[in-house]
């Protein structure tokens, strides 16, 4: 039995159905009652920082986005102007009153943007380029959505565990029911262009070595100290014990679209290797921010 296609109106009505069903979270219904805040801070400190600071940062992302994708298609457009950035903010914003309520600094948000996007941004007016960007997006959007889903999932689960219910059912439940819908739009729309043929196989081995030499994960903006907060973040939710496990379910659909499964991958490897470093350079410098 073959997949349903994928097609352009399939992912307007689910973009439609998102805006329906999903308007942004409003700061005034959450009960951000923390029962006990010393253990959720010592816990979760760099989970939350983390997490609003890469939720504040869609504002970057849509910088970035203009940048590579100047002439962007009208779903994707109304995607993430009028339904993926409102809904983000609302999440960095209520996590970070969450985080100052716990008596912590505030996000300090990253809007640069990185010279590989200004790079690629520059041949943006080729077409054929234009069509290797938009792919890559995709497959970051997707990436990236799955891990905020397993984040929020085990955030929820723990502060459970910890009778912290009024904040795990206001603020980070709420969060991550939004979640899955921006995964499915990026796994429909990186689908759709494997299954029509947008990509001749030059490109696609253009896509693959810019992956395999470039990849970073969401939030870590080739800077160091970022990329230990993302290992803090893994430590904090126990996915540090882990990391295979993780990297197959958010580089599954990566390995199938980009590498179509070659030689039985289940995840690309440079994956893992980030997590890894993540990790790695959490316990050798712990949680700090980059200096201004
Ligand atoms: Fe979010
Ligand atoms: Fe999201």
């Amino acid at each position: 039995m073959g997949q349903a296609l994928v097609t352009t109106t399939g992912i307007m009505e689910h973009v439609r159905r998102l805006e329906d069903e999903h308007p942004p979270i409003r700061l005034d219904s959450v009960d951000r009652t923390v029962v006990n805040p010393r253990v959720v801070r010592e816990r979760f400190a760099p989970v939350i920082d983390y997490l609003a600071r890469v939720e504040l940062e869609v504002d970057r992302n849509v910088l970035e986005l203009l940048t590579l994708l100047p002439g962007v298609s009208e779903v994707d457009r109304y995607f993430y102007q009028d339904v993926w950035q409102p809904q983000e903010v609302a999440h960095g914003v209520i996590l970070d009153r969450l985080q100052v309520d716990l008596g912590l600094p505030p996000a300090e948000v990253f809007l640069g943007i990185p010279m590989r996007m200004k790079l690629l941004g520059a041949l943006a007016h080729l077409p054929a380029v234009q069509e290797i960007s938009r792919f890559l997006y995709y497959l970051t959007g997707a990436a990236t959505e799955r891990q905020a889903v397993v984040a929020y999932s085990r955030f929820t689960t723990q502060l459970d565990q910890l009778g912290e219910t009024a904040i795990s059912r206001t603020v980070i439940g709420p969060i991550k029911r939004q979640e899955p819908g921006h995964y499915a739009f990026y796994q429909m729309s990186a689908t759709q262009m494997i299954q029509d043929e947008v990509l001749a196989p030059w490109q696609l081995f253009v896509a693959r070595v810019l992956r395999d030499k470039a990849f970073a994960l969401v939030g870590t903006n080739y800077v160091t100290e970022y990329q230990a907060q993302l290992g803090g973040v893994l430590v904090g939710l126990e996915l540090d014990g882990e990391l295979a496990r993780y990297a197959k379910d958010i580089g599954r659909l990566e390995a199938k679209l980009l590498w179509a499964n070659r030689k039985g991958m289940e995840f690309p490897p440079y994956f893992l290797k980030a997590l890894r470093q993540s990790v790695d350079l959490y316990r050798e410098k712990g949680f700090a921010r980059p200096a201004a």
